[in-house]
């Protein structure tokens, strides 16, 4: 009895949910209406900087008595005025990618994961958004907590590995790393300066497992002395025209040292390394013979107990007659 009341009351739950879902549909996240048993963990608050981009991590929970299955769907929407319209949408089925190339739901939806990414940012997407749970048997909209992206300008730059002195005649290479790592579409890196003219630009891509990359550019030439305080710099463009530009480098190019100057230090450094062992070997016998010294010391002094009370000017002779055996001993040995 008790069982069956239990289970009626469980029914009536779960058709509730369905029919509460069902009806809010298109209006529970317009209203904000929340229904026990739906969580949603996000950040209210997200500020990406133009032509960059975000992730946004976000887990979600459904009453226990649902299970999802492995496709299930899920989509973000993003609000104008009183319209929402699907920026990101996983299904299982259509590459998201093609779609909507900016937004990308990067979570597994059946584990509860509704993460979101935004690349190459534009100044429309600051708005408000919000995850729906798309999977037939649990539409539901989790407006309670609608993350708002805000777009700010452009403030990261290129960066340019440092230099150091460079010497005249060897080939360098220098790298510039365009601000961000995305997944959006690849900027166009440019160089300027006198220098650019005889280097050799190479750029490449960095690819990262969770599908990021960043963008690099290679400059690669051989400075001159001319090159001294020359002045070099990076822009990055963006597909909107947008461009950043790195901090100005001031090239330091040295002379190359002539040859017989690193022949003459290599030597100068053998020696000092000959001086420092034959110290060393000088050191080791001297204590050697110093061990040997005060070995022969205390046999001698072992050998003549009749001597080891000595008293007044005795002592004193006495004292100095050993010595001077010992030193006759030691120069003997040698
Ligand atoms: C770019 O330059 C860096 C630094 O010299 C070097 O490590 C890297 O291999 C270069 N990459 C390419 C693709 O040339
Ligand atoms: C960017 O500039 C180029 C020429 O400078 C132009 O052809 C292109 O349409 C511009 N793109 C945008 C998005 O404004």
């Amino acid at each position: 009895m008790l069982l069956m009341k239990c289970g009626f009351l469980h029914q009536t739950f779960i058709t509730t949910i369905v029919l509460l879902s069902t009806f809010c549909k298109d209006s529970n996240s317009q209203f904000g209406l929340k229904i026990p048993g739906f969580t949603i963990n996000v950040t209210t608050r997200v500020t990406v900087q133009r032509n960059l981009c975000v992730h946004i991590p976000c887990t979600f929970q459904i009453p226990s008595i649902y299970t999802l299955p492995s496709n299930a769907q899920g989509a973000w929407l993003k609000f104008n005025n009183l319209q929402h319209n699907v920026v990101a949408r996983k299904d299982g089925l259509d590459d998201p990618q093609d779609k909507y190339p900016r937004f990308f739901l990067t979570g597994e939806v059946w584990k509860g994961d509704c993460s979101l990414r935004i690349s190459d940012a534009k100044a429309e997407d600051d708005s408000l958004y919000t995850f729906r749970l798309e999977d037939r048997g649990v539409p539901y909209s989790f407006a309670e907590v609608s993350p708002k992206v805000t777009v700010t300008d452009l403030t990261d730059t290129p960066e340019i590995s440092t230099t150091g002195t460079l010497v005249a005649g060897e080939r360098v290479t220098l790298t510039c790393t365009s601000p961000g790592r995305c997944a959006g579409e690849a900027p166009k890196i440019t160089w300027e300066g006198a220098t650019v003219r005889k280097a050799m630009v190479h750029r490449y891509t960095i690819y990262y497992g969770d599908g990021t990359r960043t963008y690099h550019s290679n400059l690669t030439f051989s400075p001159s002395i001319k090159d001294n305080m020359e002045k070099l710099l990076c822009i990055v463009t963006f597909t909107d025209n947008l461009s950043s530009k790195s901090e100005i480098v001031e090239l330091e190019v040295e002379d190359a040292p002539p040859k017989s100057t690193t022949v003459c230090s290599s030597m100068d450094s053998k020696l000092i390394a000959g001086i420092i062992i034959g110290n060393i070997i000088i050191l080791l016998l001297a204590g050697l013979g110093l061990l040997f010294f005060i070995k022969r010391h205390m046999k001698n002094a072992g050998n003549r107990p009749h001597e080891s009370k000595p008293q007044g000017n005795e002592s004193a002779y006495q004292d100095l007659h050993g010595q001077s055996i010992h030193t006759y001993e030691k120069i003997t040995m040698k």
